[in-house]
């Protein structure tokens, strides 16, 4: 009884393994004028904690590459840089710029990034002094008539 079951979730890991998976690769040529331009102190938090799906710098761990994870690591990266790119920003208009501020200034404490990968991103942890520092910083880009 365990033996069969135990196999079932074998065969059903090793067929996962044939989902093609489909992680997007970065354009052949990054344009670096396009990537936003922040303080010191604000590019070095988003290179750490948000790059990994809000860039084309996506630094894949090695079990990324395994199903089933492998599907939820993608769908992250595409939906997170559909979502916001900062190599893509000076690409965005004025008007999409400032609502990804603001989504910035509202996800920022609990949302981004994803607790699901925090559990296992130590390194992209954020203190809440970092969090606020983040929370100000989108703030000051939005306009007064649209602060939150
Ligand atoms: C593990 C991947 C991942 C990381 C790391 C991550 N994000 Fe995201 N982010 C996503 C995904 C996926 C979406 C789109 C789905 C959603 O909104 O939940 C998103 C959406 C967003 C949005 C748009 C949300 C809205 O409602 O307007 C903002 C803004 C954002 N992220 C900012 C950040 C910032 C800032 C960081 C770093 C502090 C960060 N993210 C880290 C995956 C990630």
């Amino acid at each position: 009884m365990l033996k069969t079951l135990a196999l079932w979730v074998l065969g059903i890991f090793i067929f996962l393994q044939f989902v093609h998976i489909d992680i997007p690769e970065p354009p052949a040529s990054i344009d670096p004028d396009k990537e936003i331009k922040a303080p010191p102190k604000i590019m070095a938090i988003l290179k750490r904690s948000c790059y990994d799906c809000h860039s084309y710098e996506t630094k894949m761990p090695w079990y990324g590459y395994i199903s089933p994870v492998s599907l939820e690591v993608e769908s992250h990266i595409k939906e997170g840089r559909k979502a916001v790119n900062f190599q893509e920003w000076e690409a965005y208009d004025e008007a999409k710029k400032e609502r990804i501020y603001q989504g910035i200034a509202k996800t920022i404490r609990f949302r981004m990034p994803l607790p699901m990968y925090l559990m296992i991103h130590d390194e992209a942890k954020l203190t809440r002094q970092e969090r606020e520092t983040i929370a100000a910083w989108a703030k000051s880009h939005i306009k007064e008539e649209d602060q939150p």
